[in-house]
Formats: C-alpha cells, sequence, structure tokens
C-alpha cells in the first residue's frame, strides 16, 4: 500500500481539477482493503472509494481518505466451448479500455461497443457503463467486494447488483459500503456483434469485414470524433443522463420537435436525448471562463485548463434551468459531486 498525506488530486479526476486529500491510499491487494477496513491500519474518516475519476466533480479538497483500488490482473475463469462462452475476471484496477483490448484480441466478444469508455474495471458495475446500444449489466454475473463496515467479502450475482440505466445498487442503497474487487464477466467465443446503434456499422463496414476488432476500431472512431479527449481537456463523458419521460409526452414533444431523437424504453416510457435537449437551448460551444460545453457533444462539459469544480458546478445548474424552462424536463447529473462549496 502507498500513502500519500496532502495528495494533489490533479491526476486522480478526469476533469484534471486541482484539489487535494487529506489521506490518499494506493490499494494494491484485497488484504490491503481488508485491513483499512478491519481497522488494522487506522485512516481519517471519511473515507471515499476512487476509481479512475472519470465521473466525479470535485468542488472542494477532501478533508479525509481517498482509497484507490489499484488491484490488478485478468483471469480467464472458466471456458465454455460447447456453449461459446467464455468467464473473465479482471481486478477493479485495471484500466477498462486495455481490459477490453485484451478481450478483443483474445477473440472474446461482449465489450468491444464499449472501447475507450474512460475509467477502470472496478467502476463499471457501480455505473452500469453503456454505450453503442451496450451495458455492461448484460455481460457482468458476479461482482466481488470487501464491505467497508467490517472487511468481509460479499460476491453479488449478477441480479443482486439491481442494474439499471447508470445505476446499481452501489449506487443507491449501498452506497459506500463495499469496495468492488474483482468483476467477472461472461463473454463470447463466437461472434455475436451488436451493430443496432445508429452509425456503427457503416462505421465498421469503411474499416473492412465486420469483426471484432473492427467493431472496436469502428467505435473507437465514433468516440474520438464526437468526445474529447480527457488527457486533453478535462472532461467526465455525459454530465447528465438522457432522461426516461411517459410515452405520451414523448409524442407531444415529436410533434413540437419532429427532429428531436426518441428511443424506445421499458413499457410505456421513451428515452429523449439530453444533448438534443441542451444542444437545442444553444448550449454547444458555450464557455464561462475556462468551464465550458464541448462543442461537437453538448452532454460534455469541459474544463479548458483553470475551470473549479464550482465553476463547472453553475454552468451545470444554469443549463438544467434553460432546459426545465425550455422543454419542463429536469435533467439528472450522471456525474458524481464530491465534496462542498
Ligand atoms: N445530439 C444533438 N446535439 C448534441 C449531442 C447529441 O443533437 O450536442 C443528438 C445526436 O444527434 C443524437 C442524440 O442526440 O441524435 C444522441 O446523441 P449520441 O448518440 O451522441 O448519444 P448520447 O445519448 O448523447 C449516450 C451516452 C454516452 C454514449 C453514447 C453512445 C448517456 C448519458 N450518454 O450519449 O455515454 O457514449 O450514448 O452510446 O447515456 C457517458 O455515459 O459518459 C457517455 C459518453
Amino acid at each position: 500500500m502507498k500513502i500519500f498525506e496532502n495528495a494533489l488530486l490533479k491526476k486522480y479526476n478526469t476533469f484534471g481539477l486541482n484539489y487535494k486529500s487529506d489521506y490518499l491510499f494506493h490499494i494494491e491487494t484485497e488484504a490491503e482493503a481488508v485491513s483499512i477496513f478491519k481497522v488494522t491500519i487506522p485512516c481519517e474518516k471519511p473515507v471515499m472509494i476512487l476509481g479512475g475519476g472519470s465521473n466525479i466533480l470535485f468542488l472542494s479538497d477532501f478533508k479525509g481518505t481517498i482509497l484507490y483500488p489499484e488491484i490488478d490482473g485478468i483471469n480467464i475463469e472458466n471456458t465454455d466451448t460447447q456453449n461459446g462462452y467464455v468467464t473473465i475476471s479482471a481486478g477493479a484496477g485495471v484500466n477498462w479500455d486495455a481490459f477490453v483490448e485484451w478481450t478483443v484480441n483474445k477473440g472474446f466478444g461482449g465489450l468491444e461497443n464499449l472501447s475507450l469508455i474512460p475509467g477502470k474495471v472496478g467502476a463499471t458495475p457501480i455505473q452500469n457503463i453503456g454505450a453503442y446500444g451496450v451495458e455492461v449489466k448484460d455481460l457482468i454475473t458476479q461482482v466481488r467486494t470487501i464491505s467497508t463496515e467490517d472487511g468481509t467479502f460479499r460476491i453479488f450475482d449478477n441480479n443482486q447488483c439491481e442494474f439499471a440505466y447508470r445505476n446499481s445498487i452501489f449506487k443507491n442503497v449501498l452506497k459506500s459500503k463495499y469496495l468492488v474487487t474483482r468483476v467477472f464477466y461472461k463473454l463470447s467465443t463466437d461472434s455475436i456483434l451488436n451493430l443496432s446503434y445508429g452509425s456503427l456499422k457503416d462505421e465498421v463496414s469503411n474499416i473492412g469485414d465486420i469483426n471484432l476488432k473492427n467493431v472496436r476500431q469502428a467505435v473507437i472512431n465514433i468516440r474520438k470524433r464526437k468526445l474529447p479527449d480527457p488527457e486533453i481537456i478535462g472532461n467526465a463523458g455525459s454530465f447528465f443522463k438522457n432522461p426516461v419521460i411517459k410515452s405520451s409526452l414523448g409524442s407531444h414533444f415529436k410533434n413540437r420537435f419532429p427532429d428531436i431523437p426518441v428511443y424506445p424504453d421499458r413499457d410505456g416510457y421513451v428515452k429523449l436525448a439530453s444533448g438534443w435537449l441542451i444542444d437545442n437551448c444553444e448550449w454547444k460551444g458555450i464557455r464561462r471562463g475556462d468551464a465550458g460545453v464541448h462543442e461537437k457533444q453538448a452532454l460534455v462539459l469541459v474544463n479548458y485548463g483553470n475551470a473549479t469544480g464550482k465553476e463547472i458546478f453553475d454552468l451545470s445548474e444554469e443549463i438544467r434551468n434553460s432546459v426545465s424552462t425550455k422543454f419542463g424536463i429536469e435533467l439528472e447529473r450522471e456525474v458524481e459531486i464530491a465534496g462542498t462549496i
């Protein structure tokens, strides 16, 4: 375990915000996590678990201890060639995209549409990350965790994770109660590809054959065109969730705004695109100091360099208010807020 005091958080959050944490512990093994939660190793409270920091907006310095899991390793747990499946586990600290690349190179399908999403394996079940027609909940079989209250191990099966759109039990009733150490994914050894999302199929065809590697490359191409690279411009991907509304209200919007994207959702409901709503309120490319709305994707807020968390937060509230005024829809944040103003 590595322990840092007065740790600078700039490289621990993809907004690139320059706050500090009283303490920061790099946790390399499950045993280290157990010793913290059993209080064999004491630490200053409150405790916060941070993954890749790709979905968090710090508003201030953190007064307490940040735990940063770096648990490593990718294992092939079992292969069921007869039925065309393989179960792979990855440590919470494994870089997500490096893991996706590994699976694609091995010829294991399922995660390719989730290429290039920033962050680490440990955050994928918490957030139920998704992109281009795939949500990680469809691939996760088990999540191995340690209780932050007493240091005991607990395995959550898929159905116990209560997955929903960008949501899970780990973000709700069990928030901060468990530290994820490993995630198990059921992947396919046959080529079952999901090309349902808009332009994905065309993008793959432009590259060549329709296969795993080309789907991954197509997703990378689309993301690179639309989304800012956090290494270059600080951001946390989509700032808001896409709102789910009653189908009848969706039809009303479709009549009033014929080009509004409306996607099917669970029975009786449809999903709108927050990016479109924000864009329609003419926010794209708007800048308030170093806080801004990305010029190619209105759902992404960016830090051009020296924005503060409060400036980004205030901009997001302005956006929420204008969408509420124009459409009567209250956008919900996807990004987590840490600290206070
Ligand atoms: N749109 C606009 N203007 C904009 C942005 C979008 O008109 O500024 C329109 C697009 O033309 C399209 C629709 O809105 O018709 C949807 O846009 P897009 O396909 O870019 O996807 P999204 O709904 O904005 C979601 C996820 C992304 C994911 C993409 C692709 C959420 C909150 N966001 O975005 O996930 O990559 O779909 O599947 O669900 C993330 O969660 O951080 C993230 C980037």
